[in-house]
């Protein structure tokens, strides 16, 4: 089975993905995390986010794969563990424009759909109902007020230890938001077949809750 969950950056999405992966022991593939660990490794090398070619060439020339832990999966790039450090501002900032090159993305959607073939996964995104599983079972689109996305920003980055400033953190998800949903390929979109799901009142297990009863209601 394959479920796609897409949706704007700090809506629940990856939370809600593992833990659904989890309940359903599923294998669970944070695209995001794939994208990111692309961008923290054009930051380490000072590539410019705009130059197509040397971004592809990276891509090609990188391994991602994912690692079960007790805690939480870990993200392994070239063989380290990049599991905090794409999680930084610095990558936040650069990583649309790094995911905006559609030879970078195909080359993204080809190695997302590797991991995909011979396992059931919950796999979670920005394109993933429309370009990388556009036969998943379930997809669904997880959204919140930006409002509610710019505060649990804020609190996943203190609680990493980062000092943050609101309207920044506010700007960084509008601007993702926008060139999220405004490139040429694998824009952010709702799709006809898309079920929306608004967690802005709703904590992770009600949206899980609410997700596994959606599931299980197909299945009888
Ligand atoms: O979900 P996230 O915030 O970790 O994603 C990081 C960035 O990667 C986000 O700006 C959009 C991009 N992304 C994408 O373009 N396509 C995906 N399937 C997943 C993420």
């Amino acid at each position: 089975m394959k479920i796609a969950i897409d949706g704007p950056a700090g809506a629940g999405k990856s939370t809600i993905a593992r833990t659904l992966a989890a309940r359903l022991a599923f294998l669970y593939i944070d695209t995001g995390a794939m994208y990111r660990a692309l961008a923290l490794k054009a930051v380490q090398a000072a590539l410019n986010p705009n130059d197509q070619q040397q971004l592809l060439d990276l891509a090609l020339d990188t391994h991602i794969y994912f690692q079960p832990d007790s805690q939480q999966q870990k993200v392994i790039c070239d063989g380290v563990d990049v599991t905090e450090a794409i999680r930084s501002p610095q990558v936040s900032s650069v990583v649309a424009q790094v995911a905006a090159h559609p030879a970078v993305r195909e080359q993204m959607v080809r190695m997302q759909r590797d991991m995909a073939r011979s396992n059931s996964v919950v796999m979670d995104g920005r394109d993933i109902g429309e370009c990388v599983l556009p036969d998943a079972d379930f997809k669904f689109y997880v959204t919140a007020s930006l409002e509610e996305r710019t505060r649990r920003r804020i609190k996943e980055l203190q609680d990493k230890g980062y000092q943050v400033n609101e309207e920044d953190i506010k700007k960084d998800i509008e601007n993702r938001d926008y060139q999220d949903s405004h490139r040429e390929v694998g824009a952010l979109k709702i799709l006809p077949d898309s079920i929306v799901i608004d967690t802005t009142d709703l904590t992770v297990e009600e949206a899980v809750n609410r997700i596994m009863s959606i599931i299980q209601g197909a299945r009888k």
